[in-house]
């Protein structure tokens, strides 16, 4: 089933999300072999780049040397940079819109830096994975929203190709900041960033390491801000990432509004097979439900389209007796 998203034309809505199952030209080949309609690349991490910078300098005899730590992490900076061109480029070739994925620092100017190198190598859009995690109690929340979409305005200032956010889930009103996206430039949104949340072994008192996969529960977590965004936010395309593991859960998030759904932890679970299987569950379902094409039915169950106020809904009353009388569900 054909869709359209950030403006370009996929055959199908089904999109490999960021992360190691795209993370090279051979990985990327089996997603297009097996009907992705668009990959998104694992994200280059400058992070990554300043702590091997800092962790090499550490060693080196010059340690301490503020000038040796700039060298070293323009150095690396340059070589990790160089090898995420050349899988664009590799993905170029396989036909499918490549979306580079780019996770920069606040406040840096390798953002821009970075889109504008990776549009020059052949991306056919960016999505920026953004968040700050606060651990600062004086930064208020409407500060680190400003530092979102002021990056995402230095970004879609220094490239011509479309621009989604991956946004984080905790924020207090993706729709507003959504809607101060637009304003910056951006196409689209991805709902939502999944984070890797830390464990502890409480026998060892050490850290341990959690599941960075996602569970198909969590997929309801995410229905409802795709659905009012969707209706608040119509200038966004959004794709809908956690919890997508089969075929219901991509009919799900399309008739909430989403353009497509990027798919990670199915593919780990079922192998690249799963993408194809997704396709064609919703070709049978938009059949079986006589809808042409995914137009005729994406968002017909978003806010807009909801006469009742199940997406407003939060607290759980129709389980007391005292507000629904007998209409109280059973519990099990
Ligand atoms: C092992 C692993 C690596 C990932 N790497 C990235 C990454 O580089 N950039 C990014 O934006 N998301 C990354 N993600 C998050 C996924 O793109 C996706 O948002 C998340 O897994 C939720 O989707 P899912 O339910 O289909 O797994 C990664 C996820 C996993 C499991």
């Amino acid at each position: 089933m054909k869709t359209t998203y950030l403006g370009l034309e996929l055959r199908s809505p089904v999109v490999v999300g960021s992360s190691p199952y795209t993370t090279d030209a051979e990985h990327i080949a089996r997603c297009v072999r097996h009907g992705a309609g668009a990959v998104v690349l694992r994200s280059i991490f400058e992070e990554q780049i300043v702590r091997q910078a800092a962790a090499l300098s550490c060693q080196s005899p010059d340690a301490g040397m503020g000038d040796a730590g700039e060298y070293l992490e323009r150095y690396l900076g340059d070589e990790y940079l160089a090898g995420h061109l050349r899988v664009i480029a590799a993905a170029r070739e396989t036909g499918v819109p490549v979306i580079a994925s780019i996770n920069c620092m606040t406040g840096s100017a390798a953002w821009a830096d970075y889109a504008a190198a990776m549009e020059q190598a052949g991306a056919s859009a960016l999505e920026l994975n953004i968040f700050l995690q606060p651990t600062d109690r004086h930064a208020a929340g409407a500060e680190l929203e400003k530092t979102y979409v002021d990056t995402v305005a230095r970004v879609t200032k220094a490239v011509g190709i479309p621009v989604a956010v991956k946004l984080p889930q905790r924020l207090t009103n993706p729709l507003a900041v959504a809607d101060a996206l637009v304003g910056r430039g951006a196409r689209g949104v991805v709902l939502f960033n999944r984070f890797f949340e830390p464990d502890i072994d409480i026998e060892r008192l050490a850290f341990a390491v959690g599941s960075p996969y996602s569970h198909p529960s969590e997929l309801r977590n995410v229905l409802r801000s795709v659905a009012l965004c969707a209706t608040a936010v119509p200038q966004l395309d959004i794709a809908v990432s956690t919890g997508v593991h089969d075929g219901e859960a991509a009919v799900k998030a399309l008739l909430c509004g989403a353009r497509a759904v990027q798919i990670c932890t199915a593919v780990h679970r079922f192998g690249y097979a799963v993408i194809g299987e997704i396709d064609r569950f919703i070709d049978a379902w938009a059949e079986r439900h006589g809808f042409a094409s995914l137009d005729a039915f994406s968002g017909r169950m978003d806010y807009g389209h909801t006469a009742d106020d199940t997406y407003q809904r939060t607290q759980y009353m129709k389980y007391y007796r005292e507000f629904c009388g007998d209409d109280v569900p059973a519990l099990g």
